[in-house]
């Protein structure tokens, strides 16, 4: 016997759209009695790097904050996958695939690469995978296991920091100042990992003062000045925003 399911009242259903992996609308925070974001909309669709552009203090760490869970909310609403999230614990946010990479790397200087790898083991994963999917990406770590991790140039710590995250199997991820202070063929190298990450269904928003390192990979561009959401276009729109009016120059 067949059965044959059809819907007589509409005919054909139409595929449900398929919602961002991760959405802020309105989203309002601060620190103790001073706000810092004022009402920020940012859309992440699947398999898009949305860069989060603007000076110093524009907001964009404590917009990736939020999004992680690291941050309570004052207002507004998160969403990852077209669910409300608000008040979710950085926890709860990584066991549902949103993972931040934070300005500064993150990686414990006093561990081993090793050791630290094996941090990332809460989640399912064991030491040997974590370890061996690691070294396959970013084959130096290998090289580098047995060394305290504070040791390593800037871009080795950035490998490290990446391939901890990815343990966690990560739907989004979060890039905080991506860049900084690492040389800039080694920016250019962690941006093709990025895109690398992006063709293989992981979708990105990354956080970076300087838009020429993270445009050429971006789908889309929005630049923070003063806690909102000043401008969002196509990374060439911005580009020439930005060499305009934000950064006066
Ligand atoms: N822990 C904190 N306590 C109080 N104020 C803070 C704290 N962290 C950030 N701020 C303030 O919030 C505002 C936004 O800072 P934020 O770090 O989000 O900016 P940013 O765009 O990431 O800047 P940068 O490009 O320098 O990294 C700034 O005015 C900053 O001084
Ligand atoms: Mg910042």
């Amino acid at each position: 016997m067949t059965s044959v399911v059809t819907d007589r009242a509409t005919g054909p259903v139409e595929p449900e759209p398929i919602p961002p992996v991760l959405e802020l609308v309105g989203v309002r925070a601060a620190y103790g009695p001073i706000q810092v974001l004022h009402g920020v909309d940012l859309t992440v669709h699947p398999g898009q790097v949305v860069a989060l552009l603007g000076p110093n203090g524009g907001g964009k760490t404590t917009t990736v904050k939020v999004a992680a869970g690291l941050l309570p909310m004052a207002g507004g609403e998160l969403r990852y996958a077209g669910q409300k999230v608000n008040g979710i614990s950085a926890e709860t946010a990584a066991g549902m695939g949103v993972c931040l990479i934070p300005e500064g790397r993150g990686v414990f200087a006093n561990l081993t690469v090793r050791e630290n790898l094996w941090l990332a083991t809460g989640t399912g994963a064991s030491r040997e995978q974590i370890e061996e999917r690691a070294y396959f990406r970013f084959p130096i770590l290998q090289d580098r296991r047995n060394q305290l991790a504070g040791s390593m140039s800037g871009g080795e710590q950035q490998m490290l920091a990446l391939s901890r995250a990815l343990a966690t199997d990560p739907a989004v991820l979060l890039l905080d100042e991506l860049s900084m202070g690492l040389a800039p063929m080694i920016v250019s190298q962690m941006y093709d990992t990025v895109a690398q990450l992006v063709e293989e269904g992981i979708s990105v928003l990354v956080a970076e003062q300087f838009a020429r390192t993270v445009l050429p990979i971006a789908d889309l561009a929005a630049v923070m000045l003063h806690g909102r959401i000043a401008a969002v276009g196509t990374p060439a729109e911005i580009d020439a925003d930005l060499s305009t009016t934000y950064l006066g120059g």
